[in-house]
Order: structure tokens, then C-alpha cells, then sequence
């Protein structure tokens, strides 16, 4: 058992075969009930993508495009709802409650009607104000089939050799995970599907058969470090935005990841720095690790660059050529 965190273990959510903590599988139904509303704008991903980085651009676009709204001080927690795992009911009997507790209570000193059987972050969902740009790590299937049909979504994909290199790390450095394994160990569990919210590949191409319609706009982790204003400029055009050259060149400053570690690291870890493992944010980073493509040279060995490429090739042969990451 390498996740000490997820003391009850992880299942598989079937038939869709998708994999879970147990404290998510009580809320499933809720979730892919949850009611969207035509202003939203929702960034999906699957884990340490981009997530963050592109819930930034987009809520500084929407809600401070002069970069002076009070709000933009508060924790990302606090400004962006999130639907992905829940704590609720299963928070208070398992033992994740050590670190779960802390965050769960945090909401609720925020929101003390919320009732925690009904899932703290499905009615802080609720709550938030409009338009919400709303964070997913859900993929499409297990959310309302008529997404697309009532607001956009921002699907964010990354290299997923990096991705792996990033999620090992914020899998030992938040206490709700504590991955005790080697890297080794969490490749296989990622080539496996046994992290939370794999399938992985599954997880991009839902996204990515739906390219075609209107209400999705794909970006690539790689393209954005490459070139933010252009990606940028794309996001504005997808949402419809009337933001002047002179608010977007300032955006792209303030979203870059200098300005994003300065800023956040120390609020997220500083808010809730119980859920933090002082040892690994010592040893290598914060949140804000490296925002940087390509570091799993660096990190990953070669017999685990093969296994995962080698992955990538079986699992890619039935996408077209220009999907990025075929091999
Ligand atoms: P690394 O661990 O490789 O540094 P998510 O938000 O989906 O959890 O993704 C986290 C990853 O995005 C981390 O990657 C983090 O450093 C990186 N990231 C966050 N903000 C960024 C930014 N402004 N520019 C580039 N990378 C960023």
C-alpha cells in the first residue's frame, strides 16, 4: 500500500472503471447531477496538468482584467470551486480525517450552512459567485452529458512524463495522498491506472473526440510555457472576451510562474500548511515545484522514460496525427 493517505484504499468506480478514492465514490451520483449553469466556464484536467495556472488565467480575465480586485488576495481554494473528490460523510469515518478534517473545517468555518453530508465542495460550488470558473479533475463521463451543451470548457492536457514527475510529488508532499513508493513505484501505478482519476489516456481522449464542438477549447501545457500570449489570445477569443492588448500583455506577466509562486506557494501552503509534509517542501518544492516542460529527463530513469513512452505508443495508435502526444 503505497498511499498512506488513502488509508481506505482506492476502488475502481464501475462500470466505468475510472479510479477513486473510496470518499469520492458516496458523492458520484451528486456530482454528475450537479447542475451547470450557461455563465460558466469550467477547466478540466487530469491532475497537475495546468490546472492551477489555467484557472488563474481564466478568473483574471473574468473577474480582474485591471489586476486590482481585492479578491484576487484570497487562496485559489477560496475564489475557485472545485468538483472533483469530496469529503462529506466519508471524511468524518475514514481515516483520511486527519488532513481531510482540516481542510473540511476551514469550508465550514467559511460557510457554516453547508452541511457536510451533502459534500462540502459540491454546495461551495453552489455558492460561488458568477460566473463561475469552475476547476474539474472530473473527465466527461462522470459529469452531466449536456456539459457541453450549457457552458465551455477548458480542457488543459500536459506531457505525461511531466505530469508523472509533478503528480509523484504532490503525491508526498500533501498528507491527504503521502505516497511512501519510489518513483519507479508510481510509474507503474500510473502505466497501471491506479492513481486517482485514471485512466489517463481515457481521461484525454473523452476530451479530445469532442474537439470539434464550440464549447471546448483544448490547450497544451507545452504551448502555453512556449508562447502564453498567443495561448492566451486563444482562451480570450474561445470565452468571448473584450479585454484590450494592454490588459492581456499584463495577464501574461501575472499568470507566469515567477509571479504565480511569489504569490500563491506561501498562500496555499501557508493557509492550510497541516496538509503540507514539511520534509518534501524542503527537499523539492511547493506547490509552484519547477513549471517547466520536460523535467522528467531529470528525473524519470530511462527504463522508466520507456515504460511510459511505450504506453503512450499502444494507447495513442488510434489517434489521428495531430494529437500532440502520439508517438
Ligand atoms: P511542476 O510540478 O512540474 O512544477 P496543477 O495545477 O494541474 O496541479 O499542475 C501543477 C503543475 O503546474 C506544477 O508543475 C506547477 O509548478 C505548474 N504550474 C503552476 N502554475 C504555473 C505557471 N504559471 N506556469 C507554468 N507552470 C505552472
Amino acid at each position: 500500500q503505497h498511499f498512506r493517505g488513502f488509508r481506505t484504499g482506492t476502488i475502481r468506480l464501475d462500470p466505468d472503471g475510472w479510479f477513486f478514492t473510496t470518499s469520492f465514490i458516496s458523492f458520484g451520483d451528486k456530482y454528475y447531477d450537479f447542475k451547470f449553469k450557461p455563465s460558466d466556464v469550467v477547466i478540466m484536467t487530469y491532475p497537475k496538468s495546468g490546472t492551477t495556472w489555467t484557472q488563474e488565467i481564466v478568473w483574471t480575465m473574468m473577474h480582474n482584467p485591471n489586476l486590482n480586485n481585492p479578491k484576487a488576495t484570497l487562496p485559489l481554494l477560496k475564489r475557485r470551486p472545485n468538483l472533483q473528490f469530496d469529503f462529506g460523510i466519508s471524511c468524518s469515518s475514514v481515516n483520511i480525517a486527519a488532513p481531510g478534517t482540516i481542510l473540511h473545517n476551514a469550508f465550514l468555518q467559511d460557510h457554516p450552512n453547508c452541511n457536510p453530508k451533502d459534500g462540502i465542495f459540491l454546495q461551495l460550488a453552489e455558492f460561488a459567485e458568477d460566473p463561475r470558473i469552475i476547476k474539474t479533475h472530473l473527465p466527461f463521463s462522470l459529469l452531466s452529458p449536456s456539459l457541453l451543451e450549457t457552458c465551455k470548457v477548458i480542457y488543459m492536457a500536459r506531457d505525461p512524463r511531466d505530469v508523472v514527475v509533478s503528480y509523484y510529488h504532490n503525491s508526498r508532499l500533501l498528507n491527504v495522498m503521502d505516497f511512501v513508493g519510489s518513483m519507479t513505484d508510481f510509474v507503474e501505478h500510473f502505466v497501471n491506472d491506479t492513481l486517482v482519476y485514471s485512466p489517463f489516456w481515457r481521461h484525454l481522449k473523452e476530451a479530445w473526440n469532442k474537439r470539434n464542438h464550440p464549447n471546448i477549447h483544448i490547450c497544451f501545457y507545452e504551448d502555453m510555457k512556449a508562447n502564453p500570449k498567443e495561448e492566451i489570445l486563444r482562451i480570450h477569443k474561445f470565452l468571448d472576451l473584450d479585454l484590450t492588448e494592454s490588459q492581456i500583455n499584463d495577464i501574461v506577466h501575472y499568470t507566469s510562474f515567477q509571479e504565480m509562486s511569489k504569490r500563491e506557494d506561501k498562500k496555499i501552503i501557508g493557509s492550510y500548511t497541516e496538509v503540507i509534509n514539511p520534509k518534501i517542501l524542503n527537499e523539492d518544492g511547493g506547490f509552484f515545484r519547477k513549471g517547466v516542460t520536460g523535467d522528467y529527463k531529470n528525473k524519470l530513469s530511462e527504463e522508466d522514460i520507456q515504460k511510459i513512452n511505450e504506453w503512450t505508443k499502444e494507447n495513442t495508435r488510434d489517434m489521428d496525427d495531430e494529437f500532440k502526444y502520439k508517438i
